[in-house]
């Protein structure tokens, strides 16, 4: 695997594949790389001849007293995972080699991003936004692979490409989880021992909400509410336990048949996320 730091040596290589007619796939990280970052890479192993990974951690998306200095950093273990995974390169640049200038032109996904997680963290997708898009111009991959664990972020890439009529083909990943159900994520490292234990329990909650919406006894504010003081019960402090609808993340009502239900709570020191995605009918 290839290591490069910078955008020039990225495009040369990148120019040189091309040239001989492979296609590139990519996937965008912020590294400490799980099982879940790895089947991403699998997945784009499969379907182009080379897979470049991005490696940054990206300041626009995080907001004032979120963990951007504290996220971890294991630079090293990552690569080896990656070499394990056959990745064909890897870019890692610096703020500086992403974001030379100060002041810069942001790219803002309209209404999608203000909804859920982007209530909870004002301008943080349109930090990822804005480096997804710059990321896309450097590689100009034919695929792109993100996971559906972060669901609303697909949704916003998606809605990015399909916008800007960007060409590049968007596949999403199922959520790799631990054996007891936990999404895994690079911040469940922050979770002590005890509330490790009690993580598992925000799955559960959304697999206990899916069955109440396929049973069609409760309306979906009850099984909302009921999932939400469940989960404070346990000590999560909820943000949001939502039913939408799959395709525009909007409220979704009890007619509508592909859902998503979206939850993010804060257990501790990290905030949580996960979905469950499904038809109603
Ligand atoms: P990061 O959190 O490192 O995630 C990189 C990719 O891995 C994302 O597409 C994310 O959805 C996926 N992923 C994370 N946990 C997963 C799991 N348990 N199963 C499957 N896929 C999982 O998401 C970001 O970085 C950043 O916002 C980024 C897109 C790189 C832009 O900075």
């Amino acid at each position: 695997m290839q290591k490069v730091t910078s955008i020039s040596e990225l495009q040369n290589q990148l120019k040189q594949w091309r040239k001989q007619g492979l296609s590139i796939a990519f996937v965008p990280t912020m590294g400490n790389l799980h099982a879940g970052h790895i089947k991403l890479v699998t997945e784009a192993k499969k379907k182009a001849d080379k897979v470049v990974v991005s490696l940054f951690v990206n300041p626009t998306q995080f907001g004032v007293g979120e963990d951007f200095e504290s996220y971890p950093r294991t630079e090293l273990e990552d690569e080896k995972k990656l070499v394990k995974a056959l990745a064909d390169l890897l870019f890692i640049p610096s703020v500086f080699e992403m974001y030379p200038a100060k002041e810069t032109t942001t790219v803002s996904v309209a209404g999608l991003s203000s909804l859920h997680c982007g209530a909870h963290r004002a301008g943080h997708f349109d930090g990822v936004a804005t480096v997804v898009s710059k990321l896309f111009n450097m590689v100009q991959p034919d695929i792109a692979v993100f996971g559906e664990k972060d669901f609303q972020q697909l949704a916003v890439i998606k809605k990015m490409v399909q916008d800007l009529n960007s060409p590049v083909e968007i596949i999403g990943v199922a959520t790799q989880r631990e054996s007891d159900g936990l999404a895994m994520s690079s911040r469940n490292g922050y979770l002590s021992e005890q509330e490790r234990v009690i993580a598992p329990k925000l799955y559960l909650s959304l697999c206990q909400a899916r069955e109440m919406v396929l049973q069609g006894l409760l309306s979906f504010q009850t099984i909302e509410q009921q999932q939400t003081k469940q989960l404070q019960d346990s000590g999560f402090q909820v943000d949001y336990f939502s039913i939408c609808k799959a395709d525009n993340l909007q409220i979704a009502v009890e007619k509508d048949d592909e859902l998503v239900i979206l939850a993010a709570a804060r257990l501790g020191k990290p905030r949580l996320i996960d979905n469950v995605c499904f038809s109603a009918r």
